[in-house]
């Protein structure tokens, strides 16, 4: 431990069980010093185990739909009452497709689910945002961070209308991180993260399959979430002051890939399969 994080105040949202890749944040952000308060739906709480980790924390959860700003405004305010202060980091770590959910392919989708997409996966992010500016809820030098994954600028099978949420969250993360920097010197950036089974990960179709894929391709392997987590902690804590507005790449080397020699054997194998089967 480093004590990177000594003296600072947080707001997670998103844990919703020990896969949870805010769980891990949580826990290092804990075991490096800072104070926090938790987030999650009322439903997510019920289904998931958020409480275990506030007690391991020695925190609270303060329930709120990251859709609605009642809830938000809500938030920010008892959070920093419970804190004592304003935060100086913020995870937003939520993500969720009614789409994928229920099977609807991309040349296919339900438009209202689409809606509720983009709402819950992307535009909470700007809600967060807009409300803590608004409550001039975070301290100078704080750090946001959101999560992403690059379906947003490469098309993958299966990942579906969540490609265009990542899309628009990372253009969020841009837009605000100009005003809230120009302003408050608050940095915001999006973690684009290697396929991670978690909830909402599994969710995605052949999603087993694209782990493997990812990691065959990735020099160094995937990053799993407790990996994730160190580097949101570098984030949030004061090493890293003069980032934002970035989406930073958090996957082992998948993105500069093409085409690797782990891949390739697959692919071979599966080409001889193919010609036996002929
Ligand atoms: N798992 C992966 O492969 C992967 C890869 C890259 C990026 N990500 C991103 O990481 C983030 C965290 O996902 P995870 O993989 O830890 O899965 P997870 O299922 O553990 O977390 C998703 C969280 O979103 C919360 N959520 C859903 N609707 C909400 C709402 N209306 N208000 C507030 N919270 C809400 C859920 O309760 C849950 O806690 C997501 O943005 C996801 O897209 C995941």
């Amino acid at each position: 431990m480093y004590n990177l994080l000594k003296g600072k105040r947080g707001l997670i949202f998103g844990a919703l069980n020990d896969k949870s890749i805010a769980w891990k944040v949580a826990e290092r952000a804990h075991e490096e010093g800072a104070t926090f308060v938790l987030t999650n739906t009322p439903v997510s709480m019920r289904l998931g185990t958020i409480d275990q980790l506030a007690e391991k924390c020695g925190t609270v959860v303060i329930p709120a739909d990251a859709t609605k700003v009642e809830d938000l405004e809500n938030l920010a305010v008892k959070g920093m009452e419970q804190l004592g202060g304003k935060f100086d980091f913020v995870l937003h770590s939520i993500g969720m497709s009614p789409n994928v959910r229920k099977g609807r392919t991309y040349d296919d989708l339900d438009y209202n689910y689409l809606q509720q997409t983009l709402d819950i996966s992307a535009i909470s992010f700007h809600k967060v945002l807009q409300v803590c500016r608004k409550l001039d809820a975070i301290n100078d030098w704080g750090s946001v961070v959101a999560l992403s994954y690059v379906a947003a600028q490469r098309t993958l099978y299966g990942y579906n209308d969540m490609a265009d949420a990542k899309a628009m969250l990372e253009s969020i993360a841009r837009s605000f991180g100009y005003i809230y920097g120009r302003e408050k010197r608050i940095r915001i950036n999006t973690i684009s993260q290697s396929p991670t089974i978690t909830t909402a990960g599994s969710g995605i179709m052949g999603f087993d399959n694209l782990v493997d894929f990812a990691d065959r391709m990735s020099p160094l392997g995937n990053a799993n979430a407790d990996e994730c987590a160190n580097y949101v902690i570098t984030l949030f804590s004061d090493l890293t002051r003069k980032v934002t507005m970035q989406n930073l790449f958090h996957d082992g080397g998948y993105s500069s890939m093409g085409m690797s020699l782990r891949a390739m054997k697959i692919y071979n194998e599966g080409l001889e399969y193919r010609d036996v089967k002929k």
